[in-house]
């Protein structure tokens, strides 16, 4: 089992070619259960989790929208699918936010990296319901407009956007993780 998990861990690699179907909400449950026991100085459980469905992505849609009319001076209406349909690239969506507490033991940059990791293990257990996805950011979801338009309060932080669904096109691991050039043994 323990070589079997390492090699499912080391196998990971995103897709974004991804369809119908995405994970029941009985299966999401259960992956985001497991997502839950990434590792948290303080057990503060500081992740949050939120998944866009069906027409509901057209909410995440929205915040690469306003924030491209934000950008680009006379950005005509008529654009706004453009944008609004880069929430369409998978069946679900899945928005990883930290939930951030002052505490006098666990600065935020921890409570940060600890809801980065859920979002690694939330991958994993994508992967192990034998779904798929892509963690993607990008500079759309980290301004204050789009933490108001996707419902975060002011001591919330997005961490991530996953797209979730079903493979439609075969992605094969990564031959050479580049390990050998990154660690060192101190001893
Ligand atoms: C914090 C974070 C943000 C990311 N944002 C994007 C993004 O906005 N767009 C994108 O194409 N990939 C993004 N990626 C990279 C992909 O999720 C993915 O890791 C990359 O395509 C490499 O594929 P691999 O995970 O199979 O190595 C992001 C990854 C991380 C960890």
């Amino acid at each position: 089992m323990s070589k079997d998990f390492l090699q499912f861990m080391r196998d990971r690699v995103s897709n974004n070619q991804l369809a119908e179907p995405a994970p029941t909400h009985s299966e999401w449950r259960e992956i985001l259960d497991a997502a839950s026991r990434a590792a948290d100085h303080g057990n503060l459980k500081p992740w949050r989790f939120k998944v866009y469905e069906g027409d509901a992505r057209s909410q995440v849609g929205e915040v690469y929208w306003q924030h491209a009319k934000s950008e680009v001076e006379q950005l005509s209406d008529d654009k706004a699918d453009v944008f609004i349909k880069k929430a369409y690239r998978a069946p679900a969506i899945l928005l990883v936010y930290a939930d951030l507490i002052e505490h006098p033991k666990v600065p935020e940059m921890e409570q940060l990296m600890a809801v980065a990791a859920s979002a690694q293990q939330a991958l994993l257990g994508l992967n192990a319901l034998g779904y798929a996805g892509i963690w993607r950011t990008g500079p759309a979801v980290f301004t204050d407009a789009a933490k108001n338009q996707l419902g975060l309060t002011e001591n919330q932080q997005v961490v991530g956007l996953i797209y979730v669904g079903t493979a439609s096109a075969e992605v094969t691991p990564v031959e050479n993780t580049g390990i050998d050039e990154r660690l060192t043994f101190v001893s």
